[in-house]
């Protein structure tokens, strides 16, 4: 079985698709940080397109959900830390956008849902790489308040920024990921939609917990 939350930058699918998974006991699978992961390579590589393209092929990618933090190793070591650097947040679109990205993450994760149940979060997952999944929800916010979010994420992780620079990030990243030819950000006419901008947390996790109990 397979449930997909989509969504923009910090609509809160993280935080939801952990709790839920928690709650029902199922795996968790975190697309964006694939791409991040991709990043990392991408940046590795001197942001050089064909150079990229040769260290993907020969990179090793694994995941795994793991004391409530999903993480990733690129030939067995753990790349985890890196992944919510402002560099990778600041590449990680274009990164994104590169149709050899998205197959070979697209991969990754159908490889993975083969084998268990698994709530996945990410952009396109409802309409590009699980059209068929089992429940689908599309999460919405205010960008003002998604911003607040991810700024105090980052505080909290010790980066240094400003709500200014992660609004704008997170606007520029909106723009390319609707925009972008393959698979951009676009919610699934079957997706059940949850604005987050003034849910009690509980409330929402509660509330999908059901939807999917209901489905089982
Ligand atoms: O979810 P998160 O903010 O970590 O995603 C980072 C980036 O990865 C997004 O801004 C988007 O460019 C890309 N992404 C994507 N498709 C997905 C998940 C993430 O293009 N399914």
């Amino acid at each position: 079985m397979i449930i997909v939350i989509d969504g923009p930058a910090g609509a809160g699918k993280s935080t939801t698709a952990k709790a839920v998974a928690k709650k029902l006991g199922i795996q968790y699978l975190d697309s964006g940080a694939l791409y991040r992961a991709l990043t990392v390579i991408y940046l590795e590589s001197g942001k050089d397109a064909d150079s990229f393209f040769k260290k993907l092929k020969d990179k090793d990618i694994t995941f795994k959900y793991t004391d409530e933090q999903f993480r990733v190793w690129l030939n067995e070591k753990d790349i985890t830390d890196k992944l919510r650097s402002s560099n990778v947040a600041d590449e990680v679109s274009t990164v994104a956008s590169l149709l050899k990205s998205r197959e070979r993450v697209n991969e990754l994760m159908r490889e993975a849902v083969e084998h268990d149940t698994y709530i996945a979060e990410g952009r396109d997952l409802g309409t590009a790489v699980f059209p068929d999944a089992d429940l689908k929800f599309f999460m919405k916010a205010d960008v003002n308040e998604r911003a607040r979010r991810r700024y105090e994420e980052l505080l909290e992780a010790g980066e240094e920024t400003s709500l200014k620079k992660v609004k704008q990030n997170i606007l520029e990243r909106d723009y390319k990921d609707s925009q972008r030819k393959t698979d951009p950000l676009k919610q699934a006419d079957d997706a059940i939609i949850v604005d987050t901008t003034n849910l009690d947390f509980e409330q929402q996790v509660a509330q999908i917990c059901s939807d999917i109990t209901d489905k089982l």
